[in-house]
């Protein structure tokens, strides 16, 4: 799976520097081109003639080459990239990727690199745990960057604890996982709705919900991520999508994401649709703002939305997959299971806002899939990164 993959190597200056020798020796032994960028300190570690020679690139540490004008360019390195990874990660380089303090070649180039990023860090373990370094190990993970949990054990200090830079082999275990697990999609074209609507009453008001479209937003990184082409169709929410394979088209209304749904759903393999759509919205929309003009009630005369999952789902053809999701309260199988054959869904993804953590606005999510075939797979509670996980594999097993 490493195969001519090409990867930056970034390494810091950590005791845990003379593993990334044996790291370079794996990654090549396995096909990959290595190139390694070495921060400053991380020289004092590991000579960059050690590197060089295990790599077999020059390694690269300044901005410049040498006097003479010519510059290493870091965008160009991080255009060349399949991966970064940067074993040892210093918990000072962790903070200036966090931050972008892009004050040394490594970082610069991180800051360039469209590729996934894999960051293993190594430091002593009261530094591992401090505050600043979690939160800025959990804002690199919201990004999207892979963190490599550091083991426990013995550590240069002499102390024992978390934060041994995870061993070689492992790490590239896991690259190779990655690179395999990059494939199961390709060539699918995946349609996917994500986020609430908003559906207009005046120039400032709007009936909307509190859907964040996080889970719809994680799918659709997961998708890409397999090589999946996306089309991301959102509504009004503030998150942005990273990954160079999703082509995202913004809405507002259900309208307009019934408009978009339906001219891209011809082409696509499948489509999941996360979106929590509006059933009804205003009759009409005022051009000017509603004024109060001292009433004591008002009525908003509302009409149905299209439904898009049950459009979608009377146009399927032949081995197109249509996957939607409730949010029920009450007898939720039985509601989720009636909603599923309605709309002509292959599956549907039932998440209860009775569960703590689980629904609108959270970080993490609870879901039960139920099939055609009848079949109900309850999951634990877990991130939605890890719940877009689980559902691209049930997507991928009606495929096989
Ligand atoms: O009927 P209900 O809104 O509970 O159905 C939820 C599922 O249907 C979700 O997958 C949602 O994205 C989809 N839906 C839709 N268009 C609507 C209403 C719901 O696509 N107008």
């Amino acid at each position: 799976m490493l195969k001519d993959k090409r990867i930056i190597l970034g390494i810091t200056g950590s005791i845990a520097a003379y593993k990334s020798a044996y790291l370079i020796r794996l990654l090549v032994k396995k096909g990959a081109e290595v190139q390694v960028v070495i921060t400053p300190a991380g020289k004092e570690f590991i000579t960059p003639l050690t590197l060089s020679t295990l790599s077999r690139h020059p390694v690269i540490s300044e901005f410049f080459s040498n006097r003479d004008g010519s510059w290493h360019s870091h965008v160009d390195l991080g255009l060349w990239a399949d991966a970064m990874l940067i074993a040892p990660a210093t918990a000072a380089t962790i903070g200036k990727m966090a931050n972008g303090i892009a004050d040394n070649m490594l970082v610069t180039t991180y800051l360039s690199c469209k590729a996934p990023v894999f960051i293993a860090p190594a430091m002593d373990l009261d530094m591992f745990a401090h505050p600043t370094t979690q939160q800025n190990i959990d804002r690199l993970r919201s990004f999207g960057h892979h963190i490599i949990e550091p083991t426990e054990g013995e550590l240069a200090s002499a102390l024992e604890g978390k934060g041994r830079m995870e061993e070689p082999e492992k790490i590239v275990t896991l690259l190779e996982h990655f690179f395999a697990a990059s494939h199961t999609l390709q060539k699918k074209k995946i349609l996917i709705t994500a986020g609430p609507t908003y559906e207009k009453i005046d120039p400032v008001r709007f009936i909307g919900n509190y859907s964040s479209g996080k889970m719809g937003f994680a799918l659709a990184e997961t998708c890409a991520r397999r090589g999946a082409d996306v089309t991301l169709i959102a509504g009004p929410v503030s998150l942005s999508a990273k990954h160079p394979k999703i082509k995202r088209i913004d809405v507002e209304s259900a309208e307009e994401m019934y408009q978009a749904a339906i001219k891209t759903f011809p082409e696509a393999d499948a489509a999941l649709l996360c979106a929590a759509v509006a059933d009804y919205r205003p009759e009409t929309s005022s051009a000017d703002k509603i004024k109060r003009d001292d009433k004591d009630r008002m009525t908003l005369h509302l009409t149905a939305n299209k439904d898009i999952a049950a459009s979608l789902g009377a146009l399927k053809r032949e081995g197109q997959i249509l996957a939607g999701f409730a949010l029920e309260t009450t007898d939720e199988i039985r509601h989720a299971q009636e909603k599923r054959k309605k709309k002509n869904l292959d599956f549907i993804v039932l998440n209860s806002l009775r569960e703590p953590g689980a629904g609108f606005r959270t970080d993490t999510n609870k879901i039960s899939i139920l099939d055609k075939q009848g079949e109900i797979t309850a999951y634990p509670l877990k991130s939605k990164q890890a719940v877009a996980e689980d559902i691209v594999n049930k997507l991928e097993t009606l495929w096989i």
